[in-house]
């Protein structure tokens, strides 16, 4: 296997809204030796958003955008292309990117979502999959095409529903398996 160094490792940027606990996991994943990947760039639509403290703990660039354009998004793909990104990882990011965005990018921007896709797509997907009684739900990866939630799926975690779940249990179980899930669909998706 070739060495891993950090001038071939692949250069990430890691789109997020909230609280950032699946950057925090694909920060720690950047870090180990085996890691194919650096965490180049943090980028945001919402200066407030919590996960933006791990930019100042780990010394990553941050960039806050508010994505509400062609303009704006035309700043982000500059900033993704002047620091030589490879690979686009959304992680609780709450914006719809544009066709042009995706087109800019194609093939190289992942999602995580708390389901099992196809099921559930979008929103609200604990309490969908709880409502429909459903024995099992779980997160996915997957590649980002213009369809919402919809691109090819690469790895996928499956999680046991109870009857005492809530969503907001079902939520942190989940939430638990995404963290190790990520960086297994990194490494699967940069070895397509
Ligand atoms: C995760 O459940 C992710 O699947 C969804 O939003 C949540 C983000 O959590 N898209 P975090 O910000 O990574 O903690």
């Amino acid at each position: 296997m070739a060495l891993l160094t950090g001038s071939n490792k692949k250069n990430v940027a890691v789109f997020i809204s909230g609280t950032g606990s699946n950057l925090k996991s694909l920060i720690k994943f950047s870090k180990l030796k085996k890691s194919q990947i650096i965490i180049k760039l943090i980028i945001s639509n919402n200066s407030k958003a919590k996960g933006l403290q791990y930019a100042n703990i780990y010394k990553i660039k941050k960039k806050v955008f508010d994505f509400k354009n062609t303009l704006s998004e035309k700043k982000v793909i500059n900033e993704l292309k002047n620091n030589d990104i490879h690979l686009i990882c959304l992680a609780g990011f709450m914006k719809i990117l544009s066709k042009n965005f995706i087109n800019n990018f194609k093939g190289k921007i992942l999602n995580i979502h708390p389901s099992l896709l196809p099921k559930y797509k979008g929103l609200n997907t604990h309490e969908r999959a709880i409502r429909n009684k459903d024995k099992y739900s779980g997160c996915s990866v997957h590649i980002v095409n213009s369809r919402l939630d919809s691109g090819r799926i690469i790895s996928q975690k499956k999680v046991r529903i109870n009857k005492f779940d809530t969503p907001k249990t079902l939520a942190k179980k989940i939430l638990t398996k995404e963290h190790k899930l990520y960086p297994a669909a990194i490494i699967k998706a940069l070895s397509l």
